[in-house]
């Protein structure tokens, strides 16, 4: 479904709303500009001219630090104009709807859209109603997906374990209500990845996730046994209306890195953890900015495989690859 939306007739990006189908060398070229632009912003001035004169809306009806503010910096450092929509403060609560929403910013002549929204196909939404040549991505819907959160895990795994294809990947925790892991999935999947886990209490595990390529454990040990990526994810107390857990305690002792975890993990295995951080749950909060976790430069990835999908749809050719070496 998403495809016939996000990919144009010659098969270029046009919205991000999935990882889920996008073709393998669509996926590898956006890694690979995001790549260009780790060179080309290494200096003091990160400033490149692709999207001068383009205007960006962040259009968040969720909280967000990260997603938001590295989408911020991407599209500046790219020198576009950058508006965030405060929508706690937006007509929104007076009643307007999400289409008026879209269709008043797009009376400003907004070029691209990133979207946050709780209900899952969000962006879809805004993608099937944004005017010919209106850009959207999704910056997370609901369970849905979280396209470029996926990016950014590939990109980091990539840069420090190598080719996905060989590697051994677990995601742990909340994989019922992580947006997150479903399009780590389906990246690592399209990557070629072939040993995904995932490790949670039964009650955390989404029907049908085997069918998406992961296998499933329901203890720690087993399931870190020789991995070489350890994705923890957030406990999103905010999306569980039933008991869904004994107590955070209780998921710390069970499914927690701790430090006796920790030290049987490959000597060369890495921790990530798309933040926010919950400390002392998913994480022993001492591990956190460990010499093995990659946690604070998945957020610096954020911004350089945001920046490449922005001008993967944006950036004219001419000038897609100026001032990048
Ligand atoms: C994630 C999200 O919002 O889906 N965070 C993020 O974008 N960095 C995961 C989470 O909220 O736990």
């Amino acid at each position: 479904m998403s495809n016939s939306l996000q990919l144009d007739a010659q098969g270029r990006l046009r919205h991000l709303l999935s990882i889920d189908g996008l073709p393998r060398d669509l996926l590898v070229q956006i890694l690979d500009r995001a790549a260009d632009f780790s060179r080309a912003t290494a200096g003091a001035d990160k400033k490149l001219p692709n999207l001068r004169g383009r205007t960006v809306v962040n259009l968040f009806f969720e909280p967000s630090t990260r997603t938001r503010s590295t989408f911020e910096v991407a599209a500046k450092r790219l020198s576009a104009d950058v508006i965030n929509l405060q929508v706690s403060a937006s007509s929104t609560t007076k009643g307007e709807t999400l289409l008026d929403t879209l269709k008043t910013m797009e009376a400003m002549q907004a070029d691209l859209f990133v979207v946050r929204h709780d209900a899952s196909g969000a962006a879809h939404f805004f993608a099937e109603h944004a005017a010919p040549g209106v850009a959207i991505l999704n910056a997370g819907d609901g369970r849905h997906a979280h396209p470029t959160q996926g990016l950014l895990d590939l990109y980091t795994i990539r840069a420090h374990q190598g080719d996905p294809a060989t590697l051994s990947v677990a995601l742990v925790g909340d994989v019922l209500h992580s947006r997150v892991a479903r399009s780590d999935i389906h990246g690592l999947r399209i990557l070629g990845c072939t040993d995904i886990r995932v490790i949670a209490p039964p009650t955390l595990i989404p029907a049908g996730i085997e069918q998406m390529g992961a296998r499933v454990f329901h203890a720690m040990e087993p399931g870190l046994e020789g991995v070489d990526v350890v994705m923890l994810l957030r406990l999103q107390k905010e999306r569980m209306l039933g008991a869904f857990l004994p107590s955070a305690a209780e998921f710390h002792r069970d499914f927690g890195l701790t430090r006796a975890r920790f030290a049987r993990l490959k000597p060369d295995a890495v921790v990530m953890h798309p933040g926010p951080i919950n400390r002392g749950v998913e994480i022993a909060g001492d591990l956190a900015y460990g010499e093995r976790s990659l946690i604070l430069e998945q957020v610096a990835n954020g911004i350089l495989v945001r920046m490449a999908v922005m001008d993967l749809i944006l950036g004219s050719d001419a000038c897609a690859l100026s001032g990048v070496p």
